[in-house]
């Protein structure tokens, strides 16, 4: 039995470029789908049968039958969330305890974790990286100075201890940063009710099947069984490659896969690089073409872009190819994805960035925070397609001038476009070949 390669589903622009549509669309191909990192910063969107579905923890095949879904040690746990998750799910009629296994390594989010993460962006005033403040740096601090909690820990009897012993140290450093306790609220609640739903949330997780997944991954590579690694976030909030200090705090390439779930690199098999036909990004940092004026509004209104997560306006701006081509590069992607055309429908003509200036010169390395803050963005104009592609269900009903613009995004960034996206359902989905 040859042993399988593990392809891998993540954004390629600031997130939220529609991962956790093409995911689900994917996953019948496949035996397993594995999250391998981020937390409930993610906000995955998933269309079928009329009805709208938003997961943050849980991998995006969980409403497949006969899959087995993955939470890979990469991956941050709020209890409370993914309860809340569980729950939701269970009224779709899933039941996530027979689909879902959750590795012992994943570390888990506190309820003060989530505080840490408002008072520091609090201290930060007018520098705020704009985080979700779902506890995410505070957390992944944790785990790097090895003092978190993880999935592992909730079955040993020392767990109340554990989990005490680091409350009072959050507290601690609440107390140092001035963080008014008593009129903090997570969600709306205190921290003492959040921290009943969350110990709530650890019951239910003890449910669940928590092992090292790593071992059962590479055990199924071995047996000749298919996995999909799901990202979250995008390569341009990754903590090294994205806009730093304005990231999120894990990686979110693909070599974050080998780490957030155990694989070795020459276990990769193909690479999906998801984008959106324009762009969009939730928080501070910079945004080379972004959109001040009423077409950003048109793309924010028609592309319905307000945070699954957050429900915050996401800011707008058009196609950036030297950015693409970066990440293109630095993910090795295989395989192009291309979201929410659809939104530019009607837009007679749109643009598209071909390559940025900075003090009057044309820039030969993708910019780095200071500079991208600077860069003046230089743009080809288009035509637009003007006509509406929900409908189309082959590669060769789509517009014409829709299909020059891919051609042309293809050609500049060196990338093949596989799967074009024409609408939020399962079924508005065209595979290329
Ligand atoms: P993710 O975080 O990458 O999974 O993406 P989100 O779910 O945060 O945001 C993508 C949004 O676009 C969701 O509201 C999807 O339902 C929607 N969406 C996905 N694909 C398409 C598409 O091709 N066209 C349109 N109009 N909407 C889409
Ligand atoms: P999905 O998986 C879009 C952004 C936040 C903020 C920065 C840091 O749905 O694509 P964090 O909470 O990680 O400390 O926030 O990253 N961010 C996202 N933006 N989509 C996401 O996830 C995001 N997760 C984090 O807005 O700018
Ligand atoms: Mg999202």
């Amino acid at each position: 039995m040859q042993r399988t390669k593990v392809d891998v589903i993540l954004g390629i622009q600031w997130g939220d470029e529609g991962k956790g549509k093409i995911v689900d669309v994917l996953a019948p191909k496949y035996d397993i789908v594995a999250r391998f990192q981020g937390g409930p910063n993610a906000g995955h969107t998933i269309k079928f049968d009329g009805k709208t579905h938003v997961l943050h923890t849980i991998p995006s095949g969980i409403f497949h039958e006969g899959k087995v879904n993955v939470i890979g040690n990469g991956v941050l746990i709020d209890a409370c969330i993914i309860r809340e998750e569980i729950e939701g799910l269970r009224q779709a009629g899933v039941e996530p305890r027979e689909r879902m296994k959750i590795s012992d390594k994943a570390h888990l989010i506190l309820p003060t974790h989530r505080l840490l993460d408002a008072a520091l962006e609090q201290k930060k005033g007018s520098k705020k990286i704009g985080s979700t403040v779902k506890g995410i740096g505070p957390a992944y601090t944790d785990k790097v100075a090895r003092c978190g909690l993880r999935m592992g820990d909730i079955s040993v009897p020392a767990f109340a201890e554990k989990y005490a012993a680091l409350k009072e140290e959050h507290l601690r450093q609440l107390r140092n940063l001035d963080f008014d306790l008593d009129a903090a609220r997570i969600d709306g609640k205190t921290l003492a009710e959040y921290e009943q739903d969350w110990m709530a949330g650890i019951a239910e997780l003890r449910h669940f099947e928590v092992l090292p997944t790593e071992i059962y991954l590479n055990r199924a590579l071995d047996q000749g069984k298919t996995v999909l690694a799901e990202g979250a976030q995008g390569s341009l909030l990754d903590v090294d490659f994205g806009s730093y200090p304005f990231v999120t705090s894990s990686s979110t390439v693909t070599a974050g896969v080998c780490v957030g779930l155990g694989i070795p690199p020459s276990s990769i098999g193909k690479v999906y690089g998801v984008f959106k036909a324009y762009c969009t990004r939730v928080g501070s940092g910079p945004f080379p073409t972004e959109l001040h004026d009423a077409t950003g509004e048109e793309l924010r209104r028609k592309g319905h872009e307000f945070g699954a997560t957050t429900g915050r306006p996401r800011r707008t701006g058009w196609l950036d190819l030297p950015s693409l081509k970066y990440t293109l590069m630095v993910n090795g992607i295989t395989d192009l994805v291309v979201m929410k055309a659809d939104v530019m429908d009607e837009f007679d003509t749109l643009k598209v960035a071909v390559s940025y200036r900075l003090d009057g010169k044309e820039m030969e390395y993708y910019p780095n925070t200071e500079q991208a803050e600077k860069v003046e963005a230089c743009y080809v104009e288009m035509p637009g397609w003007r006509s509406p592609m929900s409908q189309a269900r082959q590669y060769g009903d789509l517009p014409e001038n829709f299909r020059k613009y891919l051609d042309f995004v293809s050609r500049e960034t060196g990338g093949k476009i596989s799967v074009v996206s024409v609408g939020p359902d399962r079924e508005e989905t065209i595979f290329k070949d």
